[in-house]
């Protein structure tokens, strides 16, 4: 692990302080007017009620002076800190000369374009810049690969989450999320992942013969599994929302070479997982594998910007100019964050950081799990990390009320984190990948505590 250590002048140094118990009367006054001004469908502050003052590296501070140590990074955006200082430099510079411009081609466009080419595994050769959301990149990747072949249907894996709009939300698997607004798109089906905690084929590490990824084959092959042959198959090679999952090393490979024998497109949504997150610049290359079409968005636009892109393979680039058009799919602000944030991460191989300090977080919440009732599995790959928590150890029954309060504790004594997961029973980690180690040590006993204070319940 190559601790940088200018990573401690990026956040408060004094966090976590907690000055009033959240959410203080600042808060207060800001959460009530936005209840009662803003529709009901606004979600974060409901579980982390506080409004927002400002900002640094892993650390937060509240509208009444709380400074938190954020396990959150704005939901796996904030990978190169809250105001990074190489990003905020670029984007000032770039603010009084152009800000938006369609998709006409700038400096900072190609800047970002060039850098993110050398990254980006040979064969993903055309870059495109769709709408300012992950869900654009999602539309866009379900286009092009729809306009490059005569079928329509489409594989999606459970536990996956791809976004909100129609599409992207047809390929998502929550229940919860589509309740009373089906139908969207038709034709997708959905396929089991490698979710080896809780395995539909019963089995465990040592008898696995990787049935999940056999399965897909198996629907692909039979005439009568009741589904066509699809255009493409859409898979976050480490999910996200459905719990921090990593499945076996064999998975993925697995599954890119049954999608390569029955002729559907592999599209790995490297949205969360993008970015030196997992340990690697591409979640993807744990697992050696190349995609067709590779979404991207969050972690791109360095502190926040709203960016969103596609790469895909030179041979796709069949569809026509305007085929998938947008206002806002050129933030010159965005191009010129994003080049910024990219550069930092290789200077200072954010990418082995995250996987080395990944792996210490892992296994000081592998230490909690073993003396704890609730937690079912800790799990994750770099500063990608989640911990299940169940009832009971052996029914594996989900705890989601426990997630909750854990959440809510944690927010109390200066640590914001998400929940995600099938039951919603998942702390998520998904901190600002120039977390000190100081600052993991502090927020992984915060959390400690609080799961003690949620067994105390039991
Ligand atoms: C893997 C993945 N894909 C797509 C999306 C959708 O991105 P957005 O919320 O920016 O539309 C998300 C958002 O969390 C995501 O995690």
């Amino acid at each position: 692990m190559t601790q940088t250590l200018d990573f401690y002048k990026l956040s408060f140094p004094e966090a976590p302080i907690i000055k009033v118990s959240p959410p203080g009367p600042k808060s207060k006054e800001l959460l009530d007017f936005q209840s009662s001004s803003e529709g009901s469908a606004v979600s974060y502050p409901k579980g982390l009620p506080m409004g927002l003052s400002r900002a640094k590296g892993a650390t937060v501070e509240d509208v009444d002076g709380n400074i938190y140590i954020d396990f959150f990074g704005g939901a796996g955006v904030m990978n190169v800190g809250h105001s990074n200082p190489d990003v905020l430099a670029a984007v000032s510079n770039q603010l009084d000369r152009l800000t938006h411009s369609l998709d006409f081609p700038s400096p900072p466009r190609a800047d970002l374009v060039k850098v993110l080419t050398s990254l980006l595994p040979d064969s993903l050769d055309k870059v495109f810049f769709c709408g300012p959301t992950g869900s654009d990149a999602v539309e866009a990747a379900v286009k092009l690969a729809k306009y490059n072949s005569r079928r329509t249907t489409l594989i999606a894996f459970q536990g996956g989450y791809h976004g909100m709009t129609t599409g992207a939300l047809s390929l998502s698997s929550g229940r919860d999320f589509k309740e009373h607004l089906l139908p969207l798109l038709p034709g997708v089906h959905f396929v089991p992942y490698a979710y080896c905690y809780r395995c539909v084929f019963g089995k465990n590490p040592d008898t696995c013969e990787i049935d999940c990824a056999k399965y897909l084959d198996y629907i692909l092959d039979d005439p009568h599994s009741g589904v066509a042959k699809p255009v493409a198959a859409i898979i976050e090679a480490i999910q996200g929302e459905g719990g921090s999952i990593v499945p076996p090393d064999r998975f993925l490979p697995s599954i890119k070479d049954i999608c390569m024998k029955h002729g559907v497109l592999l599209i790995v949504d490297e949205i969360q997982a993008g970015f030196c997150r997992t340990g690697k610049m591409f979640a993807f290359e744990h697992f050696g594998i190349v995609p067709d079409i590779m979404t991207m968005s969050k972690a791109l636009g360095g502190a926040g910007f709203p960016i969103s892109g596609i790469a895909y393979r030179k041979e796709l680039d069949t569809w026509p100019p305007g085929k998938h058009i947008g206002t806002f799919r050129g933030n010159v602000l965005a191009f010129a964050a994003g080049h910024a944030a990219l550069r930092f991460m290789l200077q200072s191989d954010l990418a082995g950081y995250s996987l080395g300090l990944g792996e210490k977080m892992l296994s000081w919440l592998k230490d909690i799990e073993k003396d704890s009732k609730i937690i079912g599995e800790a799990r994750g790959k770099g500063l990608m990390l989640g911990v299940e928590l169940v009832k009971d150890k052996d029914t594996k029954e989900p705890a989601p009320e426990f997630a909750s309060q854990v959440r809510t504790t944690c927010h109390q004594h200066g640590l914001l984190v998400e929940i995600g997961g099938h039951f919603s029973n998942v702390v998520r980690f998904l901190p600002p990948l120039v977390l000190t180690e100081d600052l993991a040590l502090k927020g992984i006993e915060i959390f400690e505590d609080a799961i003690k204070k949620a067994q105390g319940s039991l």
